[in-house]
């Protein structure tokens, strides 16, 4: 009789938000009063099947990331130094996740998207439980969208060469969620190649597409968008006020003890 598969989510929360501009990293930044690490923490503390989370953090700052875990939730969590890219802070954190369960599902979820409801992680974990080994949550594009040839000289317009059809579109969002095996396989792969520095994947998905294990897009949410800009920082301000968080109430009883 086999065990059922572990459910871990790797928050990403190691970049240093240069966008955005804040005098914290950006997943500490407060979103209506609340850090935006703190709400995906809340928010998953509504995802009955998660076993685990990792957290992603810049280098020097793990302590100061532990110290923001809530004391109590419903589920293991590991803080653990992120890396350079996107790409290698979410590879140090399915390295912890492999060590407690290779078998395991596990969900790949940006900080900076703090207000993603509890019901697309609870989407993907279905899909994955059903048997999907990559599932992206997404939207349909609002915008028409141009491919352009890159420009050599500064100052010259950029040339539109093509116009993809709008409906053969999706606006990618995370969470995202895979099968954890082929997933570190496809991290393998892409870091014997050295894509991880200069041409680091923008997302795990990407990864999993050039090893041809096959990725189904799911629905994604209006309020899973990504907090990159000041202009999202308002945005995230004025939405969140409609969504309180409960820090002292939890929906379960905890899991496990070894927080941190
Ligand atoms: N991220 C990470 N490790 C990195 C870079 C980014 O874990 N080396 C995380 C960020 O913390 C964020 C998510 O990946 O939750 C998406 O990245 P992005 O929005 O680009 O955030 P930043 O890299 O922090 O912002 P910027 O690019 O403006 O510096
Ligand atoms: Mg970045």
């Amino acid at each position: 009789m086999s065990l059922k598969r572990q459910i871990w989510a790797v928050v990403t929360a190691a970049g240093s938000g240069t966008r955005l501009g804040a005098q914290v990293p950006k997943a500490l930044v407060e979103v209506d009063g609340v850090p935006a690490l703190v709400r995906v923490l809340k928010t998953l503390a509504e995802v009955p099947e998660l076993d685990g989370v990792v957290i992603t953090c810049p280098q020097e700052s793990q302590e100061l990331f532990e110290s923001a875990v809530p004391v109590r939730l419903p589920y293991r969590v590991h803080v653990v130094p992120g890396g350079p890219s996107r790409q290698s802070s979410v590879y140090e954190g399915l390295k912890i996740v492999e060590q407690v369960d290779s078998r395991a599902l596990v969900l790949i979820h940006d900080a900076a998207r703090c207000l993603a409801p509890a019901k697309v992680f609870n989407r993907v974990i279905s899909h994955l439980r059903e048997g999907a080994v990559g599932v992206v949550t997404a939207l349909p594009v609002k915008d028409t969208i141009k491919i352009v040839v890159p420009t050599e000289n500064p100052g010259e317009l950029e040339r539109v060469s093509q116009t993809p059809l709008r409906s053969n579109l999706r606006a990618v969002q995370t969470p995202q969620g895979f099968d954890l095996e082929r997933l570190m396989a496809a991290h393998r792969v892409a870091l014997e190649l050295g894509k991880d520095e200069s041409c680091a994947a923008p997302d795990d998905a990407s990864l999993m597409e050039s090893q041809d294990y096959p990725v189904r897009i799911c629905e994604g949410d209006e309020q899973s968008f990504k907090i990159t800009t000041a202009l999202d920082l308002q945005l995230a301000n004025l939405l969140a006020k409609d969504i309180p968080v409960e820090v002292d109430q939890l929906p379960f009883g905890p899991k496990g003890d070894d927080v941190v």
